[in-house]
């Protein structure tokens, strides 16, 4: 089987964060989400990745590279505008192809691999195979109808009345006739080649579509509340090991990830949280969820359910920063300077919730 993780995409609900850079490469507990997506099919036995790159491609391919990092082969494949999930299965048939193969979401982030689905899917002859996890509301999402025998019979979008509570995961796997289902597909109302679409096709066309269920939680990173909640649980997950320098003064609790060369004084660390490398937190408290990515400074300040980007600032901020996504080489701090006012140069898109 080959993979194929979707990496293209725009971004929009992640502006400014994404304004210039790839949400793939955002990290959820100081680790990449692309990374994550590629360990977890790795780890399922594929070593034949294709990365569908759009805008963001110099940086995609800077991070991965050619993928010797995890044994495996990556061929990357431009696509010239997001025009859909679809769509970028079409552009990526000469690499998949008549072979079975993965898809994954570039923003998706799954709890315990794809290994079993994988497997499952790799020994039957089934032309899909679709991810469905219980959600409390399917309103919000893709549904899909079983019938008596687990097969598909429909798949809806948003539905008002959702036939079940199985929305679909960013997760597809399929045999060939997928390309078939793609090219005899029309763009849906926004403009899209939509995968439900192409997925409802092959149904149409009765090729053999199963569900499989996935037990754990599962979460598209597409949004700052979805950022911050899959940072919050791939945190609880962390084996927390201390390899940075903490002084005598600081307290810091048994769920706490230190990473290499950073420095922790006279700070207070609650877990489950992850301190990056050379980030230096000084005369600071900093609370549960939180992931503070390399060569950040911290000083005087409070910081609780949040991600920090590398190079950025915190200093004497006086109420604490909470539920907060701040990007790369941002300077957050008090100024001295008269008029006592808030002083912001804030990029196209930023928000910014004051007290
Ligand atoms: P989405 O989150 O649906 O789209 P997006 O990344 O453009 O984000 P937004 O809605 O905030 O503007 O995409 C899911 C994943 O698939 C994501 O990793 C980007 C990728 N993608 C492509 O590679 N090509 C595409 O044509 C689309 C639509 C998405």
């Amino acid at each position: 089987m080959k993979g194929l993780i979707l990496s293209g995409g725009k971004g929009t609900r992640l502006y400014p964060l994404t304004f210039t850079s790839a949400k793939q490469l955002i990290p959820v507990a100081n680790k990449p989400i692309l990374f994550r997506v590629i360990e977890a099919i790795r780890d399922a036995g594929i070593t034949d990745i294709g990365i569908v790159v759009g805008d963001t491609a110099r940086e995609i391919k800077a991070a991965v590279g050619k993928g010797n990092r995890w044994g495996i082969q990556v061929t990357y494949i431009h696509q010239e505008q997001p025009l859909g999930l679809a769509h970028a299965v079409k552009v990526s048939q000469d690499f998949l192809e008549d072979e079975r193969f993965v898809m994954f979401l570039g923003d998706n982030v799954i709890q315990g691999g794809i290994s079993g689905l994988v497997e499952q899917f790799a020994a039957s002859d089934w032309n899909s195979q679709i991810v469905l996890t219980r959600v409390a509301h399917p309103e919000q999402y893709g549904v899909a109808e079983l019938d008596e025998d687990g097969r598909i019979v429909r798949l809806v979008e948003k539905p008002k009345q959702p036939p079940s509570d199985l929305a679909l995961v960013g997760i597809y796997m399929f045999d060939h006739h997928v390309h078939e289902a793609v090219d005899n597909i029309t763009p849906s109302w926004r403009g899209e080649l939509e995968i439900t679409d192409a997925i409802q096709w092959l149904v149409e066309h009765d090729y053999q579509v199963y569900p499989y269920i996935h037990r754990g939680w599962w979460i598209d990173t597409g949004a700052p509340t979805a950022m911050l909640e899959a940072n919050s649980l791939v945190l609880e997950e962390l084996t927390p090991k201390i390899e940075g320098y903490v002084d005598r003064d600081s307290e810091v609790d048994s769920r706490v990830t230190i990473q290499k060369g950073a420095e922790i004084i006279n700070s207070v660390i609650r877990g489950p949280t992850i301190i990056g490398e050379r980030t230096r937190i000084v005369n600071s408290y900093v609370g549960p969820f939180t992931s503070i990515y390399h060569d950040v400074v911290i000083e005087d300040s409070e910081i609780e359910r949040a991600i920090v980007l590398e190079h950025s600032l915190i200093r004497d901020i006086p109420a604490r920063i909470q539920d907060s996504l701040i990007g790369r080489h941002v300077n957050l701090t008090r100024s001295p300077i008269k008029p006592k006012a808030y002083k912001l140069t804030l990029g196209d898109h930023s928000q910014v919730g004051i007290l």
